[in-house]
């Protein structure tokens, strides 16, 4: 979500630097990080409407529905399908079998058609009103009726579907150019040729943004670039000549003469192998500027969205926006927490007991930890007015890291916390300390935290620099 800011920011940089005709798409799971979301209003859903929101401001050409776009249901999709949003899904029906969303749509280059399809993958968990029919049926239907109205199209297919159908798919169907994934096991994945198509994606949860520039050639096939294949045949030229001049000058020494005699022939025939290569590229070259260009031909670039990077100033308003409505639920939310249970005391946190108490007897441990700012981690979200929102939760207070069951409690509970686990306490560091502190010989807790409790909030997302021996010193407390 915060990467949104900075995605939108570098596409405007982009757009700005580049006069080609561009084409934004998306092959999907944008909205829902789980399978299966409630109804009613929540944070989630709320999200996921402002990320529709700003895709839609950024100009999206086309966005496939991926799996995890349908955890919320279907109507959140049709009513943004109603709001102009570009979603297209080939293989999505109604209950009567009708496609409910655009099939495909297309584009016009100045000699090209461009057409972008996409298909879904079947969710994991049943979504009421929909069914999921097979690329296998769904495809040559679709195809024959793109070949009836447009002539030699540049098809681009939007996939949520696993590597093994997608494969299967290039094999099957030639006419499909470009292929953009969304493995969710999968990173970045550098352009390849699989069967002939050209298969891309970027890695998950949009921490990259993927730039591929295409020139599109008169043959539906894929080519190398000429010119960058030239720049790097001059390269090695350059080297080679470097070499050559190099070893004559040690051979005006006499007695070397004999000794790199035989390197000299050999690199001398390799120059002039390089040199008749160079020059048949550079009149193939000269022939494309003239003329028109034989094949397709990309590069591209992966370009990761870093903290340093700039920020989209409409799109950090929305996300503002976002945020004041999410406090407002939540706000209600802890507040009917309480009334119903005794939420909010430390006493419903069964196994933990706070800083305090731990405090009464290792003074010189609490005074350390106080001045780290473990100690602030939820007064930094406060700061930010982020202490009502989930997404933040659950690394800016205490929690019961080593016992794996804490995953499992209803995120909510994280908003009626009480003030002694509001912060990155003792115990998530030592383990939970309630029988500990009653009878500290008998219950023992864990002196030195591994670097896997570290790890469950120095996450890569959140500190990409996270070294467990570097900070583990600042952190440790002292001794008794
Ligand atoms: C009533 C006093 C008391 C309270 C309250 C208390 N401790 Fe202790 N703690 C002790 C004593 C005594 C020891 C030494 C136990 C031993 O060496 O057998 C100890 C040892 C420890 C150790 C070292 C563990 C080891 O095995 O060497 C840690 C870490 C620790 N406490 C953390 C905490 C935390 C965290 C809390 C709060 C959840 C806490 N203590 C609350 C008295 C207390
Ligand atoms: C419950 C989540 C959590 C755990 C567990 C955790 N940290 Fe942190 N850590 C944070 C947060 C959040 C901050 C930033 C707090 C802020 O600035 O408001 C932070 C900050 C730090 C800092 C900067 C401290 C300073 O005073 O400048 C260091 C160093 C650090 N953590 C090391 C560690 C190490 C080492 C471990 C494991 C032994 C660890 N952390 C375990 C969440 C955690
Ligand atoms: C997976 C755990 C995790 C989550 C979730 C998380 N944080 Fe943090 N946060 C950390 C850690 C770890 C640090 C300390 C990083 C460091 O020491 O470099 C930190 C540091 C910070 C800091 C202080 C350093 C800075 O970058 O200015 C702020 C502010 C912050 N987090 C805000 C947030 C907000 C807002 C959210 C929710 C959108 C959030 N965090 C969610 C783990 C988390
Ligand atoms: C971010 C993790 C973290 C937090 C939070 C934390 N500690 Fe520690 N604590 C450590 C580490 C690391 C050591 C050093 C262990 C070692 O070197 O064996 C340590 C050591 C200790 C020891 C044993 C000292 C000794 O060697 O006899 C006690 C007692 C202790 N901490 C209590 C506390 C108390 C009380 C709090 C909260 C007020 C707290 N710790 C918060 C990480 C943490």
């Amino acid at each position: 979500m915060g990467g949104l800011s900075k995605k939108a920011f570098q596409l405007q940089t982009l757009s700005e630097q580049n006069e080609q005709q561009k084409l934004l798409i998306d092959s999907g799971n944008l909205l829902f990080k789980r399978d299966s979301i409630t109804d009613g209003v929540s944070q989630e859903r709320l999200t996921a409407k402002s990320i529709i929101k700003i895709y839609q401001k950024l100009g999206y050409d086309g966005v496939g529905v991926g799996p995890l776009d349908l955890s919320g249901g279907i109507k959140l999709l049709r009513d943004s399908t109603d709001n102009g949003f570009p979603w297209i899904s080939a293989n999505i029906m109604d209950d009567t079998g009708n496609p409910l969303f655009k099939q495909w749509i297309s584009k016009k280059t100045q000699n090209t058609e461009i057409v972008i399809t996409a298909l879904t993958a079947a969710p994991r968990k049943m979504v009421p009103g929909i069914q999921i029919n097979k690329w296998q049926t769904i495809l040559p239907e679709l195809l024959a009726q793109i070949r009836k109205v447009k002539k030699d199209p540049f098809i681009v297919l939007l996939s949520s579907l696993n590597h093994e159908e997608n494969s299967q798919i290039t094999k099957q169907y030639p006419e499909i150019h470009l292929l953009i994934s969304t493995d969710q096991r999968k990173g970045n994945v550098s352009p390849q040729l699989l069967n002939g198509c050209l298969l891309t994606q970027t890695a998950k949860q949009g921490k990259y943004q993927g730039l591929l520039e295409i020139t599109l050639g008169k043959d539906r096939r894929w080519g190398q670039n000429s010119a960058k294949q030239l720049a790097g045949l001059q390269n090695k030229l350059g080297s080679l000549n470097w070499q050559l001049r190099r070893l004559q000058k040690k051979t005006t020494v006499a007695e070397n003469e004999e000794k790199y005699k035989k390197t000299i022939t050999r690199l001398s025939s390799e120059k002039k192998k390089l040199d008749s290569q160079i020059d048949s590229l550079k009149k193939a070259i000269a022939k494309e500027k003239t003329g028109e260009i034989a094949n397709d031909q990309y590069t591209y670039r992966f370009i990761g969205l870093k903290k340093s990077m700039g920020d989209d100033q409409p799109t950090i308003e929305e996300l503002n926006k976002l945020n004041s409505k999410i406090s407002e639920l939540h706000q209600k939310e802890r507040a009917n927490n309480r009334k119903k249970r005794s939420d909010g005391s430390i006493s419903s946190h069964a196994h933990m007991t706070g800083y305090r108490v731990c405090s009464a007897c290792h003074p010189a441990q609490a005074e350390f930890w106080q001045a780290t700012r473990h100690a602030a981690a939820y007064a930094t979200l406060r700061q930010r007015k982020k202490h009502l929102n989930l997404e933040c939760l659950p690394c800016h207070l205490t929690l019961d890291i080593q016992n794996a069951t804490f995953k499992k409690q209803p995120r909510k509970q994280l908003l009626s916390f009480p003030e002694e686990l509001q912060s990155v306490g003792c115990e998530s560091c030592h383990g939970a300390g309630k029988n500990h502190s009653i009878s500290p010989e008998r219950y023992r807790l864990v002196q030195l935290p591994d670097e896997n409790i570290c790890l469950a909030c120095h996450t890569s997302d959140h500190d990409d620099n996270f070294d467990y021996n570097a900070k583990l010193q600042q952190i440790s407390c002292p001794a008794e």
